[in-house]
């Protein structure tokens, strides 16, 4: 090995063309590796998804037995994206997994999945396992269990994942609190954004991992009337995603193929939308959807209507969708349920 002597100077300017090489190797590299992992895309699965909106139909009964918010279809959509989609180039996210419903659909899934086995747990659950006043009813009808709000549900959950620990990496706490230090994301499955907030925090964290081409997004609130700031913001951010199937009941399960530029992402993260840009931002989310599957989101738009303009407004846009949407013609199961529930939230703003 020849002594090579060097200035000190000609030393740091070798060093910085050493580090900008680095750099530009590592994101050739990068580039590479997205293009390959798009190039082995399951797309037969895919398009089917697409096409029928069904999913696995031998699905294990494990997958039901765990009691939740979830339904059958949207817990079969869950195990099929884990089992055929998943590919193994980024972690799998289940934000918001109450007594384990989602991350058990999710981690039967990746356990009957072809493939090598994994080095590190792929599935992250969050959760802060506390009991609230819904948790609380739901819990007394539904399991006969009666517990304080405040208190931990945590032993629930864990008795609900125990055979698929392995597989679970678990972030239990305050999601407000929570970052994201790992790297890509590949199926990201979101029932927590229940308050602006948690919706921002959760973009901000999660969605600049996303892999464009391949990462599936499955929005579990998306037709459910009381967030209208996810409708909100996945419009302002709809040329990132292509929709898969609309509705899976509840969920909306997209496609993610085009990263948010730094503004996009910045004006969801800080939601700077005047009023008048939330109402065309809503107006253009259900007119994006097939006629039969726009009821739910407009209903949030009766509650964003509420909270940006009061209660003439918001019954207004009530008796207006009424009477286009009933129970006969919109495929959702708590429909009645929503149309209660939203009349009685405009009703208490007018007392
Ligand atoms: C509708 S439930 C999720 C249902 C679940 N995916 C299932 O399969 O049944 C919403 C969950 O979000 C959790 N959650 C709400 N706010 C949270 C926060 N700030 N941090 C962490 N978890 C939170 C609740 O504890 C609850 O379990």
């Amino acid at each position: 090995m020849p002594h090579l002597h060097l200035s000190k100077g000609r030393q740091r300017s070798l060093w910085s063309q050493i580090r900008e090489f680095s750099h530009v190797a590592r994101d050739w590299l990068r580039k590479v590796r997205r293009s390959a992992r798009k190039a082995l895309m399951v797309d037969e699965a895919a398009v089917a998804l697409r096409r029928t909106g069904t999913f696995a139909t031998a699905v294990p009964p494990e997958v039901y037995a765990v009691k939740g918010m979830l339904s059958h279809k949207e817990r079969d959509m869950l195990y099929t994206l884990a089992r055929d989609r998943f590919t193994g180039s980024g972690a799998v996210i289940d934000a918001g997994s109450l007594f384990g419903a989602s991350t058990v659909s999710l981690a039967a899934g990746l356990a009957d999945r072809q493939g090598a086995d994994f080095i590190r747990p792929p599935l992250h659950s969050y959760d802060h396992f506390l009991i609230n006043d819904y948790i609380r009813a739901f819990l007394l009808q539904e399991l006969q269990i009666d517990r304080q709000v405040g208190d931990s549900f945590y032993d629930l959950y864990q008795r609900n994942i125990e055979p698929y620990r392995h597989l679970i990496s678990l972030h239990r706490g305050d999601l407000l609190s929570q970052k994201w230090t790992a790297d890509d994301i590949e199926i990201l499955f979101l029932d927590v954004c229940k308050s602006p907030q948690l919706n921002s925090h959760v973009l901000q964290e999660f969605l600049p991992h996303l892999i464009p081409g391949l990462s599936v997004f499955v929005q579990q609130d998306y037709h459910h009337p009381h967030l209208p700031w996810i409708h909100v913001t996945m419009e302002a951010l709809n040329r990132c995603f292509e929709v898969e199937t609309e509705s899976v009941e509840e969920s909306i399960l997209c496609r993610f193929v085009n990263p948010p530029t730094e503004e996009e992402l910045d004006a969801c993260i800080t939601y700077s939308f005047s009023p008048t840009e939330q109402l065309a931002l809503i107006d253009s989310a259900i007119e994006r959807l097939a006629p039969q599957n726009r009821g739910c989101v407009a209903l949030a738009k009766a509650i964003l209507c509420l909270s940006l303009f009061g209660h003439a407004a918001a019954e207004k846009q009530l008796a207006e969708l009424l009477s286009v949407y009933s129970e006969g013609n919109v495929p959702f199961r708590n429909w009645n349920v929503y149309v209660e529930q939203v009349r009685r939230r405009i009703a208490i703003s007018n007392r």
